[in-house]
């Protein structure tokens, strides 16, 4: 099949990869030259576990092309995904902007029967605006499909070669048919293809991230009300964790979330609700309890620092907004090093991917260690903000001699509080009481 997807983002790149390895002509088309000059000599923009490996073989075996021509891409095309980014606007609501600027340059260059998919997260009805705006320009039949893309950053390549399931929006027998061919290959193992119309798969992403970070924001209260009333948020969340109606995933409380998903979509989603006269209040209250959870790791260096953290140096581990990935947008990590620089601290970080990323964003406000040891030194506290694996058992000894005071706040309860104790730390995690 040939295939077009035009932008070469996390989303974008990966599923234009995935594409070509189960056999398919695939290119992967950008406004962003640097981005795509990188990709062909297989220089990838982004930190994602095996989708270099993936791009390199299927670009050296001729199945993957990149170029910055998006109209020449869709003119060979059968089937263009749109995969551009879909950033908040003003007041929070998805800006569309670049989807439809898409849908009119598909419009323009289609050269046979298309079938236009939105993988993009968009709210419901933004299938209808493609529409019009791939009609304005096309000359020949096409079909608009919603197929929101579920994959998480730092596991992408594996789940989209391994989804739990593929939703798609479907208007027409013919797209229906193409769309179960090209996603054969991904569901052998009997993960479904779930067929639904337009709107109710433009709603099912947006309904997948609001209860992902509802459970979140649900935790991170239980674990902040744990440790006023003397109880240990790892033993409940084990305790409801076993129960089938609730199950395991997605309990862990920790610094607040991040990443571009999470926080983009739950705003778009309240957005949408209150445009409709119908507030989702749950979700109302998720994004505030994320909001004041995000300065908690801020708040517990403060209360053991006191006044003593004005002029002191604070280790950083862990940037990236989860494990696994070098993205940083909304990085609960991004709040803690900001209210550390203004209340006149400075910060010393590490992180094993996200450090261009920080380099970028805070230039010279801070300073980088090559290794999460090397942040140490001179440092008078230690906070860990995300659960890199190589984090999870350090030298203790190494840490406490390099530090000038024994001050650890983890973000992550990547320790036992009782070992760290009598190591003689001054340990402070979420959820666990300290005393
Ligand atoms: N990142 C994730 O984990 C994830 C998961 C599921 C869904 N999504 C959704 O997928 C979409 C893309 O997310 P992302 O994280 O890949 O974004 P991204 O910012 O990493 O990439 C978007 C790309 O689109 C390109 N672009 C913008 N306008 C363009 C245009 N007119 N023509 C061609 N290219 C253009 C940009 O240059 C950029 O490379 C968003 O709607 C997002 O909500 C993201």
């Amino acid at each position: 099949m040939n295939i077009t997807v035009i932008g070469t983002g996390y989303v974008g790149l990966v599923a234009g990869a995935c594409l070509a390895e189960t056999g398919s002509q695939v290119t992967c088309a950008d406004v962003d030259a640097v981005k795509i000059g990188g990709l062909r000599d297989n220089v990838l923009p982004i930190y994602e576990p095996g989708l270099d490996a993936l791009v390199e073989r299927n670009q050296g075996q001729g199945r993957l092309t990149f170029t910055t021509d998006v109209g020449a891409a869709v003119g060979s095309a059968e089937v263009v995904f749109i995969a551009v980014g879909t950033p908040p606007d003003e007041d929070g609501s998805a800006d569309l902007r670049h989807v439809l600027a898409v849908a009119e340059t598909i419009g323009k260059h289609q050269s046979r029967e298309l079938v236009v998919v939105t993988k993009s997260t968009v709210p419901v009805g933004t299938a209808a605006k493609v529409h019009a705006a791939v009609g304005k320009f096309a000359r020949l039949p096409f079909h608009v499909v919603s197929n929101p893309e579920f994959l998480k950053e730092g596991a992408a390549v594996d789940d989209f070669m391994k989804p739990d399931r593929v939703v798609l929006g479907v208007e027409t027998d013919f797209a229906r048919s193409v769309m179960a061919e090209l996603y054969a290959p991904f569901v052998r193992t009997g993960k479904p293809i779930i067929f639904m119309d337009v709107p109710s798969a433009e709603m099912t992403k947006y309904a997948a991230n609001a209860m992902l970070a509802t459970r979140i924001s649900f935790m991170n209260e239980i674990a902040n009300l744990c440790e006023r009333v003397g109880a240990n948020v790892d033993l409940v969340r084990k305790g409801i964790g076993s129960d089938s109606r609730i199950g395991p995933s997605f309990l862990f409380p920790g610094p607040g979330y991040g990443g571009s998903c999470f926080p983009k979509d739950v705003q778009a989603l309240l957005r949408t609700s209150e445009g409709e006269g119908t507030p989702m209040l749950v979700l109302g209250a998720v994004e505030q309890a994320n909001v004041r959870q995000k300065r908690l790791l801020f708040e517990k260096l403060q209360e053991v620092l006191q006044d003593r953290l004005a002029g002191s140096r604070v280790a950083v581990w862990g940037l990236a907004f989860k494990a696994q990935t070098d993205d940083m947008r909304e990085s609960p990590a991004l709040t803690l090093i900001e209210a550390i620089l203004g209340a006149g601290a400075s910060v010393v970080a590490h992180d094993p991917a996200a450090m261009g990323e920080a380099k970028r964003r805070f230039g010279e406000r801070m300073s980088y260690a090559r290794t999460n040891y090397e942040a140490l030194n001179g440092a008078d506290a230690l906070v860990i903000v995300t659960d890199w694996n190589e984090y999870r058992f350090p030298d203790f000894t190494r840490i406490k001699r390099a530090l000038s005071r024994p001050v650890l706040i983890d973000g992550r309860n990547l320790y036992d509080p009782v070992k760290m104790r009598a190591l003689g730390f001054t340990y402070r995690s979420i959820g666990r009481g300290h005393e």
